[in-house]
Formats: structure tokens, sequence, C-alpha cells
């Protein structure tokens, strides 16, 4: 490895070639499953006003709290690099005066998100998530739609046995007689919390359910939970989102526990996990939020969208992304035949072959040109001499039988 000065920002990773075919490769599926349920594409700034988060995501949660990358810039303006993408989403879509026209609204993104964790697998500072926002549709059909989605590009990607947990929580406004159950439930609980916890159920309380403290998570155990304050309206749509679930055959999981790490829910919240990843690791969440586009002052438009952790996605998909074009590489005997060499691969490209053409440039000689060429895994070889020159052909070789052939460069296919 080389040695360089300046090595890249903890949390942060180079994707190489290697990898990123696999990145392409689950982001084109990601377009056109979603491009054919009718979503659109929409990119917005990596920065955004610090504000934003706190009113969308909220100041208690961990998120906020203590993972944000937020700094002032040269104007005096606190702006923090996205740590998710739907108060973004949100934000343009009031700021751009999509929430006054037709409706519903369906958008897709792909891009980096920034949260300063404790790197470890699967997680990182910047990471990638690729995910869909469904506006304008209150009924249990979007959710389900969205979810049946989520599981067409999640099987087109080979995964075959992912279950989504699921549950319902009350919304911000109708969460004070949980939190007080909560609170209730904890009375005596206090010493078995850390700091943080303390915090959370001061602030809070449905927050402590995202505790990553095992012993704070015990204490919990036999805790009310969520769905048990539910207004009817509420827990009637639960009801039926779970009835189209079985219904469109997406297996799923009630997870009374399950209330997600941002503010913004109300009724359906969900996760997938996979085991691959460490055990609190989902590869992607997300759940409705009828109240988000008025809090942050758009009309009233209901709203259901997920975000998928791109990184860890990549990691487990079983999707094989394995090279199978045909690679060619062109090779001169000697330098006086390098001009040539360079016409025939140009022209091999524009054949239109599909082919991975390659021009050897190593100057090194013919014969360990030929051996690295079948090292490094090319099928054939297309050999220039100076006889090749003269009568205006190439000598085609398959690297593996050894046989070759020589043939006029119009004939090169
Ligand atoms: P989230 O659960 O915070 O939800 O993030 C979604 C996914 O992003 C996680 O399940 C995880 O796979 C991935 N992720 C989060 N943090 C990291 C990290 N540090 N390193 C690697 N991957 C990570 C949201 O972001 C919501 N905006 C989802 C949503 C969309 N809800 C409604 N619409």
């Amino acid at each position: 490895m080389g040695q360089v000065s300046v090595a890249r920002p903890k949390g942060t990773r180079d994707l190489l070639p290697d990898q990123t075919s696999r990145w392409r490769a689950a982001e084109e599926i990601a377009h056109r499953v979603f491009s054919s349920y009718g979503y659109g594409e929409i990119r917005t700034p990596a920065l955004e006003a610090t504000e934003l988060f706190a009113r969308s995501v909220g100041e208690s949660t961990d998120i906020v709290h203590k993972e944000m990358f937020t700094f002032t810039d040269r104007g005096g303006r606190s702006l923090t690099l996205r740590p998710e993408n739907t108060a973004g989403v949100v934000r343009a879509v009031i700021e751009n005066g999509l929430a006054h026209g037709p409706m519903p609204l369906r958008l897709y993104y792909v891009g980096p998100q920034y949260r300063y964790e404790r790197p470890q697998k699967g997680r990182y500072r910047e990471f990638r998530q690729i995910g869909a926002e469904f506006f304008g549709a209150s009924g249990p059909e979007a959710d389900a739609e969205l979810l049946a989605m989520l599981f067409d590009f999640l099987r087109a990607l080979g995964f075959r046995n992912l279950s989504v947990s699921i549950n319902a929580v009350p919304s911000a406004m109708q969460r004070e007689g949980f939190s007080a159950a909560i609170r209730e439930f904890s009375r005596g609980l206090h010493d078995r919390f850390g700091e943080d916890d303390r915090r959370r159920l001061e602030e809070n309380p449905l927050r402590l359910f995202d505790s990553k403290d095992p012993e704070t998570l015990r204490a919990l155990e036999g805790a009310p939970g969520a769905i048990e304050f539910l207004d009817t309206a509420s827990r009637a749509h639960h009801d039926e989102v779970l009835r189209l679930l079985a219904q469109l055959k997406i297996p799923f999981v009630e997870n009374p526990r399950l209330v997600r790490g941002l503010d913004y829910y109300t009724r359906t919240v969900f996760e997938v996990t996979s085991s691959d990843l460490g055990a609190q690791d989902a590869i992607l969440g997300g759940g409705r939020y009828d109240e988000l586009v008025a809090e942050l002052g758009g009309p009233h438009l209901p709203a259901v969208g997920f975000a998928i952790g791109e990184d860890r996605l990549v990691d487990v998909m079983p999707l094989a992304t394995a090279g199978t074009a045909r690679r060619i590489r062109v090779i001169p005997f000697g330098a006086e035949q390098a001009a040539y060499a360079l016409k025939v691969a140009v022209a091999m490209r524009q054949a239109g072959t599909g082919a991975i053409v390659d021009l050897d440039v190593s100057g090194r000689g013919f014969k360990k040109a030929l051996g690295t060429a079948a090292e490094l895994g090319f099928q054939e070889a297309i050999i220039v001499g100076s006889a090749e020159v003269d009568a205006g052909t190439a000598t085609v070789r398959n690297l593996l039988t050894r046989e070759q052939r020589t043939v006029p460069l119009s004939e090169l296919k």
C-alpha cells in the first residue's frame, strides 16, 4: 500500500472499481424498479440549514443530539451535512411548489449522508442511502404499495428470506399518553439507566427504546408498547396495512418495541435487519410521517417512505455481479507497431461488440505482455507485428486454447 501523508477522514471510504460495479448494479435496479412504480428521481443538496434537522428529526434524537456534522459558514449561517434525506426532500417539495401540485407525488433518491457515529462494520460517518418518499396518500394502501416496491427491489437483488419488522407509533401530538406511561413504568429504574438514557427519559421517553445499552433494554422488558396508545383510526390503519401485506405475500413480523430513531413518524414504522450485519444493524428503515410537511411550513400532506443503507445493502446482497464481458488485450509486437495497435484497439471498440478492449502500453516486449494478459484473465489477445501492419491484418489469439488466426481489420469482431 502506498504511503500518503494525508489519510481519508475517519469513517469514510474509498470505493474502488472492484466495488463500484456492485454499487452500480444495485443503483441500476433501484432506478428500474422505482421508475416502474411511477417514482421520479430527486437530488437535493448534501448541505442544509441546521434548523431543518432539529425541526424534523427532532432535538432529542441521537442524530441531532450528537451525530451531526455542523459548522458555521463564512457568512455566519449554521449548516449541517445531511444526516438523512427525508427532511431535505420535504423542504424541496415545499420550496419548489410540488406540495401544491398533482398528487400523489412519488420521489426517490440515491446519495451520501453524514453521521458522526463510532465507525464499525457496516457503520460509517459518510454512508449512502437509497430512499423513496410517497406524498399525498393517507390510506393503508400507500404503506402497502411502498413496501411492495421495496420487496420487488430486494428480490431483484437476490434476497429471498428477508422479512419486515413492523409497528405503529402515536404521532408526536398524541404521544403524551405513551410518554407518561413510560415515565410511570421507569419510576424506580433510574439507577439502571446510564446518563444518556436518563436524558432520554427526561426529554422524550419514547427515545429510551433506541438505547444501545442492553441493561436499559432489559429494564424496559414488560414496558407498555407504543401501539397501545394509538387512537382508533390509527389502529384500524395499522390492522389494514398488515392485512394488505399478507395479501401481497410480503413477509412481516410485528415488533411492539420498534419506535425508530427519528421523531417525525406517525402510525406505521418498519425496519429490515440482516443477520449478516451486527445484531442491531438494520439495512433499511422507514415509516409514515403525516405531520412533517405541515410542521416544516407546507400544507397538510400525508407521506410515507423508507431509506436503505446502501453500504450495508451492497455488503450483503446476494446478486452476483462478476463481469462476464469478453476481455481482449491488443498487443503490439514492438514499439514500431504501437501506432497500428492503437488503431486496431480503437476499431475494435467502435465495432460495438460489447467486449472490453484494452491496449497493452507496457512496452515490455511481446512474450511478457502475452503472459501478463493471460494472468490478468483476458480471454483473447490481438497481436500485431510488422507482417500484420504491412497486410492490414491482425492476429487473434485465444489465450486459453492458444489457437490463433489472422484476419483483415475489417473482419475483426
Ligand atoms: P434511518 O433508520 O436513520 O432512517 O436510516 C436508514 C438506514 O440508513 C439504516 O437502516 C441504515 O441501513 C442506514 N444507516 C444509517 N446510519 C448509518 C451509518 N452510520 N452507516 C451506514 N449506514 C447507515 C432514515 O434515514 C429515514 N430518513 C428513513 C425514512 C425515509 N423514513 C421515511 N422516509
